[in-house]
């Protein structure tokens, strides 16, 4: 059972949907202009809406039958601060916006879906529609979660789904267990004592110390986790000095961790805290380590693993769907509504003609040619899951 046809039916209207979504991109709980067109398109399908959830958030809900079981479909409405690079008709009409990440076509393949179950209802319980705000560094999945989402919108299981570069048109990827990593961030302050750069014993070096810190930190991943598994620490900005022959008085590093279990991601900080001051203590400095929990890991449930695979084979066939894929250490803010319920997150692939960027990239562009086969995922998801 290939792409839904009645869904494929309409490819060129979701197309000028993503192109328009595409058109007008818009960041982290400003998503307002996006959010009136999900609202406006879910009323006009028959379809009853709910907003206001994390602000610029749309839930859709649609019943039939008398079942009572319900599961969520969540698809992220917002892009990211990139000033686009493409040169094609639907480019970004916000100078220094862009949708880089390909949430215009999530949106656009979730949209698709409350259509064709608008007109066929072929099911027998609830569909909630997520359109979340804020994917990108924001939490607004936390967000609708902690304004009580699940509450308002009780579900068995919810689902999610990512385009993914390079992964071939016409393939998913799925896995249970982690799918994508934790993502923390932190700011580490070494304080010294300035001097002449020429006497440096005269003063305390925070850039000598600092240099320690950061090598002493890899040892998070080599030495203080198991080396099974994974862990990523890494320092991308310091901050220190003003000239040539003056040693600063301190030095600010920022940095992100990732990992992949709970209890890996709750080991970090202690030990980052354990080598800053260790390393400050040995030379006389002393430091402040700022340490802010983002997003917990995306972990995929056995059995909605299989529930979400079994969808997926039967729109694209089974040597399509890929089963074993690696993980990556981005991250993901379904991971909170993951926590809340079970369910499960899949990649769909965005191909490589054309496509082949990378997401985040100013170059980067939806494949419009996957819409019908994304939004026939949801569709078989719904019949076979809530099946009369
Ligand atoms: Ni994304």
């Amino acid at each position: 059972m290939p792409i839904v046809n009645r869904i494929a039916a309409f490819h060129d209207t979701m197309i000028a949907w993503r192109h328009d979504i595409h058109a007008h991109p818009e960041t982290a709980f400003e998503e307002k202009r996006t959010a009136d067109v999900v609202a406006q398109k879910l009323e006009s399908f028959g379809i009853e809406v709910h907003r206001g959830l994390a602000g610029t958030g749309v839930v859709g809900t649609l019943r039939a039958g008398k079942g009572k079981r319900a599961i969520g479909l969540r698809a992220d409405m917002d892009a990211l601060h990139i000033d686009e690079r493409n040169d094609f008709a639907h480019k970004s009409t916000n100078p220094g916006k862009m949708h880089a990440c390909g949430h215009d076509g999530h949106t656009t393949m979730l949209l698709g879906a409350a259509k064709y179950l608008a007109e066929t209802r072929n099911f027998d319980g609830t569909v909630h529609f997520i359109f979340q705000p804020a994917e990108e560094n924001e939490g607004g999945g936390r967000v609708m979660v902690e304004q009580g989402l699940f509450e308002k919108f009780p579900v068995e299981a919810v689902f999610g789904m990512h385009n993914m570069p390079n992964l071939p048109v016409g393939t998913f990827g799925v896995m249970p267990g982690p799918m994508m990593a934790s993502f923390d961030i932190f700011e580490i302050v070494v304080t010294g004592k300035g001097a002449h750069a020429a006497m440096p014993h005269q003063g305390i070096d925070p850039v000598v110390v600092a240099a320690e810190i950061v090598g002493a930190l890899q040892t998070v991943a080599s030495r203080t986790t198991s080396p099974l598994d994974a862990v990523v620490v890494s320092v991308t900005q310091i901050h220190a000095g003003d000239t040539w022959n003056v040693i600063p008085n301190e030095v600010v590093m920022r940095g992100t961790t990732r990992s992949f279990q709970p209890e890996v991601q709750d080991a970090i900080e202690p030990a980052m805290r354990r080598i800053v001051d260790g390393v400050c203590a040995a030379f006389g400095a002393s430091a402040t380590l700022r340490y802010e929990r983002r997003y917990p890991p995306t972990i995929n449930a056995p059995k909605e693993t299989e529930i979400a695979a079994a969808a997926l084979v039967d729109v694209a066939g089974a040597e399509n769907v890929r089963r074993s894929l690696q993980p990556t250490m981005g991250a993901e803010d379904f991971s909170f509504m993951l926590q809340a319920k079970p369910g499960c997150y899949v990649w769909i692939g965005n191909g490589d003609s054309g496509h082949g960027c990378m997401l985040h990239n100013p170059h980067y562009d939806f494949n419009d040619g996957i819409l019908p086969l994304g939004a026939s995922y949801w569709a078989r998801l719904v019949e076979n899951t809530l099946a009369r």
